[in-house]
């Protein structure tokens, strides 16, 4: 049977499509090469979420097709996601030896599109309608026998974002909300739990919009927190985490959540765009500096050991110093654990493209390494207070960068690293750090579990 390989860039959303579509693909009889230069079908799962993230797949491509088109001139070549959806067809004139061009809404049809290509039922494919249940659709998953059981577990619960931010292409790439329903989850989670899944993560662009359009409140509570108690009723899971949410989800029920349900990891992800509220409401973000603050203040009242992360865009259109100072002033207050830092970037068909005042790329490379230098700085301290704690952490597998190594997670969502052996994968285990490297712990367990 022929052999797929598919590189994904971008988020998590993305990470778990490529993994649906992976899991499909092997249903019908395909097998997973390990690279690019050993498969006869490539895909590149895309990001649009910035131009650098287009650019790198374009050029990742074209390399590809250049080497493929040499030492394998049967190979197939096909772009999915985010960036298949916004370019479509532009993508073949543009490069005229991809075969296959999968919208967002199409990741079902990965596997009958492949199997037309190769037989030569057809030779160019560009399919990004939109399709009623697509939100439905992700829902395999990869049980190898190569791969070790895993611990971590990702559920698609939602699709698309109506919140239209000015500077986002989300809404373009994904399409409107659409909600799956809790039945459906729950069971998907519950079999990821079955085959040894400990912590499960909620997904989608929007997860705090859950269900809103469907699903009324229930007792004050939101759909979003009406599925995380029922995802937390099964047994044998440990831990629940979702991303991404919008700060205007936390309302009291999701902040009381985190007092109330044990299973709720104690982290929360605000992107935070901006702390000024001037670009706030150019970029219809739906909160100012203080309800942010706010929401901040009442998560530590209900979880004081919260971790908290969160997404900046620095550089957005009419972005002033003053407006910049009120970022970094609002990182000082709220002393974020960690923050990923985006310049902004011009995305086609989003108002804030053509908003005036649009930044030299050199005053936004200024803005950035000022601002990464505070976010590092309030992180490095963050981390240090950790030495010498104990923390308990549930055991995820090997170090990615060293494989003597184990690596574990907190509930709020530190990394640590330990000497440790293959028997604790899985485990919650009690570790007391020792050092601190760039937002890692690195802890002993044998001081704690002899
Ligand atoms: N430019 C820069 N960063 C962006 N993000 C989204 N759109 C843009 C853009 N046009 C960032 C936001 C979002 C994260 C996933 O990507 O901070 O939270």
């Amino acid at each position: 049977m022929p052999s797929v390989y598919i590189k994904t860039y971008g988020c998590q959303m993305n990470e778990r499509d490529s993994e649906a579509v992976a899991a499909q693909l092997v249903a019908h009889g395909y097998t997973l090469a390990k690279s690019e230069h050993v498969a006869d079908v490539v895909i590149l799962n895309t990001c649009s979420v910035r131009d650098n993230a287009e650019k790198s797949a374009l050029g990742k491509m074209s390399a590809m097709i250049g080497l493929g088109r040499k030492a394998r001139p049967g190979q197939f070549f096909g772009f999915m996601g985010c960036m298949a959806q916004s370019r479509g067809k532009e993508l073949i004139d543009r490069l005229p030896d991809v075969d296959l061009v999968l919208g967002t809404q199409k990741f079902h049809r990965a596997a009958e599109y492949i199997d037309d290509l190769i037989a030569g039922r057809r030779n160019k494919i560009v399919d990004t309608d939109a399709e009623t249940g697509s939100e439905s659709t992700i829902r395999e998953h990869l049980f190898s026998d190569s791969r070790k059981a895993s611990v971590t577990g990702f559920v698609s619960i939602m699709q698309g974002c109506n919140q239209y931010c000015t500077f986002c292409i989300v809404p373009y790439t994904r399409g409107e909300e659409r909600s799956r329903p809790v039945l459906e989850i729950v069971d998907e989670c519950q079999q990821l739990v079955s085959g040894g899944v400990r912590e499960i993560t909620l997904l989608g662009q929007i997860v705090t919009s859950y269900g809103k359009h469907d699903i009324p409140k229930l007792n004050g509570k939101t759909a979003f927190v009406q599925l995380i108690e029922a995802v937390h009723e099964i047994e044998g899971l440990n831990r629940i985490r979702f991303t991404s949410p919008h700060p205007k989800g936390y309302g009291d029920d999701l902040v009381e959540a985190y007092a109330r349900l044990p299973k709720l990891a104690a982290h929360a992800h605000l992107p935070l765009q901006s702390g000024s509220d001037r670009v706030l409401k150019l970029m219809h973000r739906g909160y100012d500096r203080k309800r942010y603050l706010e929401i901040i203040r009442k998560l530590r009242a209900a979880c004081p050991d919260i971790g908290i992360t969160s997404d900046i865009i620095v550089g957005f259109p009419g972005e002033t110093e003053e407006d910049f100072e009120q970022t970094l002033s609002l990182c000082r207050e709220v002393e974020f654990d960690n923050a990923f830092l985006f310049k902004y970037s011009a995305r086609r068909d989003t108002p804030a493209a053509s908003m005036p005042d649009q930044l030299p790329e050199s005053l936004i490379e200024e803005r950035h390494a000022r601002l990464l230098g505070l976010i590092n700085e309030i992180g490095a301290r963050k981390y240090d207070a950790f030495v010498q704690q104990l923390v308990r952490i549930l055991v995820e597998g090997t170090s990615k960068k060293n494989s003597a190594r184990m690596m574990g997670r907190t509930s709020c969502n530190k990394i640590v690293l330990f000497d440790g052996a293959e028997r604790h994968r899985g485990q919650i285990m009690d570790v007391r750090i020792t050092r601190v490297g760039s937002f890692t712990l690195y802890g002993d367990p044998a001081i704690v579990n002899l």
